[in-house]
């Protein structure tokens, strides 16, 4: 299939589901995509270029480079990188998707082609004639995009869960992951030259208000017990992906939506890289986080075999 606006190859479109063949190749798309920005990253950080926050980079113009490039082997390879980066994401003025050139304001000026569906702290949700659903994901000040998680160790819990402002990465991550839990199907389409991140997910019907999510959520998310984490956000949950270990909340009933064959999936949430680096003095949370990889409902505490009572 082709995007009516990019003309690009997609797999989404209104409310159909991608088959299983189509979400394997858009996990492999985010995989590949966060593959070439951390070596591009690299790149960069070897010839001193700042990589945090990374908005310079992906809105990098390819031909910024093409003098240094021949300069040393460090300068070829961030040029590489820079352009391998740019197959995976490129850049993609708003007009595209119909609104006026040079809006600051996709919601107020709107677009012909599109109509608003819904609008939070991160993006802009719209739908298009198709049915499918268009994120503009807006950068905030100072070059951060989306929403993360910053970590402390807590006094009365091991760690200390506050939303942040995130990176590029960290929302490429995102919407990763909410693929990655089987929410719903969701691409990245690219960046604009403004640094808005454009994504496409497949349409999805409101849950009712009111109702406990808790049995609704993905089985893959394990629940954290409450003297490990605190977050002041819903349902925090560990979620294991690749050998990693991720920190995911958020998925109260607006980020969750039912698909055409029933079944409710996130179509947003808030996540992080587990924080490690917090949770290691504390070896009741170490030895859990272990058990838990290999077993979602691994107890809080090991069983003790009798013999050794
Ligand atoms: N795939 C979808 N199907 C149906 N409705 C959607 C879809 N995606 C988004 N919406 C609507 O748009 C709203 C905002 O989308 P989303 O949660 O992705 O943006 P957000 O800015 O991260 O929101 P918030 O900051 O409020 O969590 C959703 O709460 C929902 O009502
Ligand atoms: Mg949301």
């Amino acid at each position: 299939m082709q995007d009516p606006f990019t003309s690009r190859p997609t797999c989404i479109r209104g409310r159909t589901l991608p088959d299983a063949a189509q979400c394997a190749a858009l996990q492999d798309d985010h995989e590949r995509r966060l593959a070439a920005l951390a070596r591009f990253s690299a790149a960069a950080a070897r010839v001193g270029i700042g990589t945090d926050p990374d908005d310079d980079l992906v809105l990098w113009a390819e031909d910024e480079l093409s003098l240094l490039q021949s300069a040393d082997e460090l300068w070829a390879e961030l040029a590489s990188a820079a352009t391998a980066f740019r197959v995976v994401t490129p850049i993609i003025p708003l007009d595209v998707f119909g609104f006026p050139p040079d809006t600051e304001d996709l919601v107020g000026e709107g677009s012909p082609r599109l109509h608003l569906i819904g609008s939070g702290v991160e993006a802009s949700a719209f739908m298009a004639e198709d049915g499918s659903v268009y994120k503009f994901y807006m950068p905030h000040e100072g070059g951060r995009i989306g929403g993360s998680f910053s970590f402390a160790r807590g006094i009365d819990v091991v760690v200390e869960a506050e939303a942040s402002a995130g990176t590029y990465r960290d929302l490429l991550e995102k919407l990763l992951l909410i693929n990655a839990v089987e929410g719903m199907p969701t691409e990245v389409i690219g960046v604009s030259p403004e640094g808005v991140v454009i994504a496409k997910q497949t349409l999805g019907e409101r849950i009712s208000e009111g109702i406990d999510v808790t049995p609704l959520l993905p089985a893959q998310l394990i629940e954290i017990p409450a003297r490990f984490l605190r977050a002041h956000r819903d349902h925090p949950r560990l979620f294991f992906m690749g050998g990693r270990a991720w920190f995911v909340a958020d998925t109260h009933e607006k980020n969750l939506a039912r698909d055409r064959e029933g079944r409710v999936r996130p179509i947003d949430l808030l996540a992080a890289p587990w924080p490690h680096r917090v949770s290691a003095h504390e070896p009741l949370v170490v030895d859990w986080l272990a058990r838990a990889e290999l077993d979602p409902r691994a107890p809080l505490l090991r069983p003790v075999a009798d013999e050794d009572l």
